[in-house]
């Protein structure tokens, strides 16, 4: 059983089918005010992204993939047959590089990675371009269109100007490095592959839901065309596309009309910034307190990866300093310290293993607190109210994730139409793909939107677009190039 006193912890977090009702309305109504003007909480970013693959798509590109967990660099061989081969690699993005002082050290490390990677894997195609640029000369054989076009998966906030050039509006997910904000982040990783005389023009600017939505339909065209590409991973964000006579505010580059229709990059992690109805507990409010970027980002801070954990944590731990509850007093974890007790000190994914774990006596979650416990064994009590706290937050995020996909169905028209037998979002990121039941409970919440309703519910289908976003970002690469030569 849990510890009494945790249930007034645990209740905070409810969040009532009335609560999404009124959130889906908000999020309606903030993605109306952001296709207006600049400056509201959703930012509704044109992409100048006006077509989906159709799977015919053909060709070798290359992507690189910054803004989740891992930084990757990927090259795509499209076979135009809705099928792809992705070869990758990926590094862990060193902490002091995100916070760096200039905006250089990580565009350099990009570069490196980008170099090492084309020496692996495409050597041949390497050594031809280190002879030309030795000798001036290119080898018998060596075609300039051998450069390989690059798709730049940037995951932040970036005001598109055109489809490889945008300037960083803000950081998001613990970055903060100041003087990147403002400038061009394609010029920025140009700049460094140049020093490195790399093969490689930087052809397309992608957020990584945009990504995940052109790989989802490059996969499933014929079936269904997907509305809307959405990670669930440290952050939070969906990309989905929207007819341009909604979208008011100016446009300010060139783009192709006759699709009638533009994706529209909703930064929803800053939906609901001035928290007209976002749940706001003691917990919510320290953490956003101590974070770098305070009263931003406040729908990603109660729903994505990054921040679960820590409110999780914080609840945790003021049952901990609580005299009256038990818990973690056996010893006494606050005087014996641990990482719990420390900021960021509680991974998301101990909340999976949390959730994962039914045995009766909870023995794998045992362990995987004992780590955040300086080594000592919590009892069952401990972990089972442990496991209580951690559900609630988790339950409270995917029915807050329901709100945002609930809205853009509803946004799409699809959902009363009788001819549209399925309404498909592409999905990815560590929360989704790890939590369990994070898609189950998602389902559950859109059956309770009003508009939507069970039989509604039925026609949405969210998938997994695994590791999406570079084949995506190859695709808009390829789009890039096909409409830069015939506009030459
Ligand atoms: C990856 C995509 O699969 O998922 C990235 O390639 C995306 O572009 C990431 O940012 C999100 O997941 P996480 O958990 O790494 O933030
Ligand atoms: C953050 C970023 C956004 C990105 C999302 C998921 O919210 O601001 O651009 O799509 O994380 O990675």
């Amino acid at each position: 059983a849990i510890y009494p006193e945790a249930s007034r912890v645990v209740s905070q977090f409810d969040f009532s089918d009335a609560d999404i009702n009124r959130h889906v309305q908000e999020f309606l109504k903030q993605m109306g005010e952001g296709l207006e003007k600049d400056g509201t909480s959703l930012s509704q970013i044109p992409t100048y992204v006006t077509g989906v693959p159709n799977g015919t798509e053909k060709g070798l590109y290359l992507a690189v993939d910054l803004g989740g967990t891992n930084f990757r660099v990927c090259s795509v061989t499209l076979h135009g047959d809705t099928t792809f081969d992705l070869t990758f690699d990926k590094v862990a993005i060193p902490k002091d590089l995100m916070v760096a002082k200039t905006a250089s050290e990580l565009f350099s490390f990009l570069a490196k990675q980008v170099e090492a990677f084309l020496q692996k894997h495409h050597a041949e195609h390497f050594e031809c371009h280190l002879q030309r640029r030795k000798t001036g000369s290119a080898p018998e054989g060596f075609k300039e269109q051998e450069i390989f076009h690059l798709g730049f998966t940037f995951s932040f906030p970036v005001q598109q100007l055109a489809i490889n050039k945008g300037n960083l509006m803000r950081w998001t997910k613990g970055f903060d490095i100041p003087d990147a904000v403002g400038k061009d982040v394609c010029a920025l990783l140009q700049v460094e592959i140049d020093k490195l005389g790399l093969p490689v023009k930087v052809a397309a600017l992608v957020n990584d839901t945009v990504g995940t939505l052109m790989a989802r339909s490059y996969t499933s065209t014929g079936k269904y065309r997907s509305i809307l590409g959405a990670i669930f991973g440290t952050g939070t964000n969906g990309a989905y596309i929207e007819k341009t006579s909604n979208i008011k505010k100016k446009i300010v580059g060139d783009y192709d009309t006759s699709t009638g229709e533009m994706v529209i990059n909703a930064e929803w992690g800053s939906f609901d910034n001035q928290l007209n109805v976002l749940p706001n507990t003691p917990w919510d409010q320290t953490l956003d307190r101590d974070s770098v970027n305070p009263g931003i980002q406040m729908f990603e801070k109660r729903v994505s990866g990054m921040f679960l954990g820590e409110i999780v944590r914080l609840a945790v731990v003021d049952l901990i300093k609580d005299e009256k509850t038990l818990l973690f007093k056996n010893p006494d974890v606050a005087a014996a310290g641990g990482s719990i007790l420390e900021q960021w000190g509680l991974d998301s994914a101990v909340m999976s293993a949390a959730a994962k774990d039914e045995s009766a006596d909870l023995s794998d979650l045992k362990q995987e607190l004992s780590i955040l416990l300086n080594g000592f064994v919590p009892t069952t009590e401990d972990a089972q109210t442990f496991k209580a706290v951690s559900y609630a937050v988790g339950r409270r995020a995917a029915r807050l994730s329901a709100v945002a996909l609930g809205a853009i169905a509803l946004q799409s028209g699809k959902v009363q139409d009788p001819k549209e037998e399925v309404i498909d979002i592409g999905v990815d990121g560590s929360l989704v793909e790890h939590y369990p039941q994070f898609r189950e409970m998602i389902y559950e919440a859109l059956e309770s939107v009003k508009e939507i309703g069970p039989e509604g519910a039925k026609k949405i289908r969210i998938g997994i677009a695994k590791d999406g976003s570079g084949v995506g970002a190859a695709l808009i690469a390829l789009i890039a190039d096909r409409s830069s030569k015939t506009s030459q």
